[in-house]
């Protein structure tokens, strides 16, 4: 019997990990918090898919494609598209109980780049809880063991292909697969809509067993979190429904930006929005969202009424402060159409993974989609495969950067106050370049760091070094150097470790006698 693990538990991982169970594996899922506290279960908007007879999987790939700046995979994409409306039905049979209007038909809600209303979602905007919460249910009925409080440190290696994992605490779990789905990495800025668990940590496991990455310069900033208090994501749906973005004159300014407004791609959106902030000194932008009601607002948008309301402002009678933030890794652990890594029984799922169906920058609500998509498909992949070759090494290493010599100290704040610095919105080649030394110095710095302050530093490095190599301007990637300019013809950057220091630490560590089955 194939023994899995499964490191994190959001709709990605816990699909992996049911489809896996379903066909025959022994499933182990690991998570850094408890079961319920992942990104999936912050996602508001829905997810999307072809549930209508008037839309079309052709229409639903044309929009991902043109918010991915063409840079996507037309084979994943086709897959995620296609394998959609199965992955609802499934998702209903597992217990999520999708919004309805009165007479039973879905209710499709419009967000930004898609030409029809085709996201679904559930207790108004809690989506992510909703699914969350059905899987967890199916995981738990299912008899899979659930490791909660679970740090993965690193992934271990015997003979060039996975043996399992090793956790902070210095237990070892034996695996004949390793599937990684913790989510992205919007804990390297200081601004997000992602939990604090987001630290890149599957990425950074990943780069250091040698798996190539690729993409990581494609960081999506939404362009509404809330400004006040912690950030906290207002849906793109409200958009959908109408609201509008103002600047302090009380002036529409998105359509300055694209001739669709607050509906356009995300990247433009939020670039709008930090341009109009550059020029009243820095306010936050205002969304307004009175012309909705007070109560269509609260029952369409519980979860975000509440936030607001906590906040103080009362969305129904003025604007509220808005400001972009980081959403989401368009790149990560580059896998193909069934999750698999470039590591022999390494699989990744989810916003870990690149496999290219996003390209440059994700259409809105196409995150959850995925997680169920690759998920079912990497669980049923795992059971099928049985015998991984291990592969010639290909990895090609980043060259390292000179380190600075007047960095600042580290610490996670400083790191997260860098990246959104250098390398945020809008880059340029000079704060890329200043960014890549500070960071080679604090990576160079052997005092000791947490597991996740060592995966935020692995992973901006990659950042910021794809960053700098792609000298042009596209989809989610800005260069303020060269804004007109189109990116050079590298579609897809890949790159594995680092050439020093931070290599595959547990590499040809046999499986040990004492591990922990999975
Ligand atoms: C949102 O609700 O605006 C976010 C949905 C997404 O990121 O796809």
């Amino acid at each position: 019997m194939t023994c899995v693990v499964v490191v994190g538990s959001g709709i990605a991982g816990l699909t992996a990990a049911l489809h896996a169970a379903e066909n025959g594996c022994r499933v182990t899922v690991v998570t850094k918090g408890a079961l319920p506290d992942t990104n999936t279960r912050w996602a508001q908007g829905g997810i999307a898919a072809v549930t209508h007879p008037a839309d079309t999987v052709a229409s639903h790939a044309a929009d991902t494609i043109t918010a991915g700046a063409g840079l996507n995979d037309p084979a994943a994409v086709d897959v995620l598209v296609g394998e959609g409306p199965a992955r609802i039905t499934e998702l209903i049979a597992r217990g999520v109980a999708f919004d309805r209007t009165a007479d039973g038909e879905f209710s499709r809600g419009l967000e930004a780049a898609h030409a029809v209303p085709r996201v679904l979602h559930a207790g108004g905007d809690a989506t992510g809880a909703e699914i969350q919460a059905a899987l967890g249910a199916a995981v738990r009925a299912a008899g899979i063991v659930v490791l909660e409080h679970a740090v993965l440190r690193d992934l271990r290696l015997a003979n060039g292909r996975i043996a399992g994992i090793e956790l902070d605490d210095g237990e070892r779990i034996d695996a004949d697969a390793v599937i990684l789905a913790t989510g992205g990495a919007g804990q390297l800025y200081a601004h997000t809509t992602n939990p604090a668990g987001a630290t890149g940590d599957g990425i950074a496991a990943a780069l250091r067993a040698g798996a190539a990455v690729a993409d990581l310069e494609f960081v999506q900033f939404h362009p509404t979190a809330l400004a006040v208090g912690a950030p906290f994501l207002v849906s793109e749906a409200v958009r959908g429904e109408g609201a509008v973005l103002v600047d302090d004159a009380g002036r529409r300014f998105a359509f300055d930006a694209h001739p669709d407004g607050e509906l356009a791609p995300r990247d433009v959106v939020a670039r709008a929005n930090a341009r109009a902030m550059a020029t009243q000194d820095g306010h936050p932008v205002r969304l307004d969202a009175t012309a909705l009601g007070a109560e269509r607002l609260a029952r369409r948008f519980p979860t975000i009424d509440a936030a607001v309301r906590e906040r103080g402002l009362d969305w129904a009678r003025e604007p509220i402060p808005v400001t972009p933030a980081a959403h989401y890794l368009m790149g990560g652990v580059v896998t193909d159409l069934d999750g698999r890594t470039t590591v022999p029984g390494l699989y990744a799922v989810g916003e870990t993974a690149r496999t290219g169906v996003h390209g440059a920058n994700r259409l809105a609500s196409n995150s959850l989609l995925e997680g169920a998509v690759f998920g079912a498909r990497a669980g049923e992949a795992v059971a099928r495969d049985g015998d991984w070759p291990v592969r010639p090494e290909t990895r090609r290493r980043v060259v390292a950067a000179q380190p600075a010599t007047d960095a600042p100290p580290f610490s996670r704040h400083a790191l997260q106050q860098l990246m959104w610095a250098e390398a945020g919105l809008v880059r340029d080649a000079d704060g890329l370049a200043h960014a890549a030394a500070v960071l080679a110095s604090w990576s160079a710095d052997p005092s000791p760091r947490t597991t996740e302050e060592r995966n935020l530093l692995l992973v901006a490095s990659h950042v910021v070094s794809a960053a700098l190599a792609r000298s042009g301007s596209v989809g989610a990637h800005f260069r303020s150097d060269a804004p007109d300019v189109a990116a050079p013809p590298l579609p897809h950057l890949a790159a594995t470790a680092p050439a020093d220091g931070d290599g595959p630490v547990l590499a040809s560590i046999p499986a040990s006698p004492e591990a922990l089955a999975c």
